[in-house]
């Protein structure tokens, strides 16, 4: 590529045209295997990288869920995209069964069409919302976020949705509305496990509006560049980066305003051991196990090295404020 210059500044290259240093080595690189020979081997080398971006594009082959990438601070991580096949077989979703492999074999029943989400409570414009008009209410962004499980295991997913902070300025909070509650589907019917006594059904979950509004808080409709496979929540679930999981209901139907601080599912099977807030906190215990390392899925193995556990799951810059003066034991 030419790159072109003159004296009076108005006809200076844009970065797009400068040929960066590594592209140009690798030109170079390219011009010496040609002259051994050995450029079919890269060529072929080239075509199954080209083959394997395809299947990264649809790998569940389900239905594809265009986005852009977000601008939203915090929504990109340089780590390594968990695969797949790993973030779609080992997952909690009770209603299907407690064991991780349980939701990917039970899940097939949930039926996800039509369906509604009720925005009620204390707002100014309460609706029910069919899934296709929820799914247009914004832009939807791509967003690559670790999540991890109050249970020592974590993945980085690429996640398609956008900030739940867009529903809520739709629907007008009324000035008392101090929290907002996410219930989940419960059918007897769709839902083997729902029923069971492991959880107080329909599971609920909670979060103080202001959390409830911080950007990175996503309403997801999908991942992987698809709609979300039903072990992962179909067809639509929330993920809070910086808490614990459990908070990030699946397969929502209603979201609630109100004043009082919602009495959550888990914090209803276990108090000591699961608060209202869990925010990701190596610091802070469980009191049946440490919650300082963690293992991300689809790095086991003897050799697998445990990772840190972060502060905040790593999204320390993006929430801390919300948090400024409380004690983090305290409100665990
Ligand atoms: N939502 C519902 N409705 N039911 C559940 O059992 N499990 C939670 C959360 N959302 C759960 C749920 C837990 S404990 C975790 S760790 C995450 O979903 C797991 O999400 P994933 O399966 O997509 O990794």
């Amino acid at each position: 590529m030419l790159i072109k210059t003159d004296r009076d500044g108005f006809n200076h290259p844009i970065s797009s045209e400068i040929t960066p240093q590594a592209v140009y080595r690798d030109r170079r690189q390219i011009m010496k295997w040609m002259a051994t020979g050995a450029a079919g081997a890269a060529l072929a080398s080239w075509a199954g990288r080209q083959a394997m971006a395809q299947q990264v594009q649809r790998p569940g082959k389900l239905a594809a869920l265009q986005a852009v990438k977000s601008g939203v601070a915090g929504a990109a991580t340089m780590e390594k995209v968990t695969e797949y096949k790993d973030a779609t077989s080992y997952n909690n979703f009770y209603e299907f069964g407690t064991d991780k492999a349980d939701p990917a074999k039970n899940a097939h029943t949930l039926n996800t069409k039509p369906w509604t989400v009720e925005v009620d409570g204390l707002v100014k414009k309460p609706a029910k919302y069919q899934l296709e008009d929820l799914l247009k209410l914004s832009a939807q962004e791509e967003r690559i976020y670790r999540l991890r499980c109050v249970e020592g295991w974590s993945m980085v997913v690429p996640w398609v949705g956008y900030s739940l902070a867009k529903l809520i300025e739709r629907v007008e909070p009324l000035g008392n509305a101090k929290y907002v509650e996410f219930i989940s589907q419960a059918d007897p019917k769709t839902m083997p496990f729902v029923g069971s006594r492991v959880l107080d059904w329909p599971y609920t979950e909670g979060l103080r509006i202001d959390e409830a509004m911080n950007p990175l808080a996503l309403l997801t409709f999908g991942m992987y560049g698809e709609v979300l496979p039903n072990q992962n929540g179909a067809p639509v679930r929330l993920v809070v980066p910086w808490k614990y999981g459990f908070k990030s209901g699946k397969s929502i139907v209603r979201i609630r305003f109100t004043d009082k601080e919602p009495h959550t599912a888990w914090n209803k099977a276990a108090q000591q051991e699961y608060g209202f807030y869990s925010n990701v906190n190596p610091n802070v215990d469980h009191p049946r196990w440490s919650q300082a390392t963690e293992r991300r899925i689809g790095e086991d193995g003897l050799f697998a090295k445990k990772r840190k556990t972060l502060m905040f799951n790593g999204y320390e810059a993006q929430v801390a404020q919300l948090y400024a003066g409380m004690d983090l034991k305290k409100n665990f």
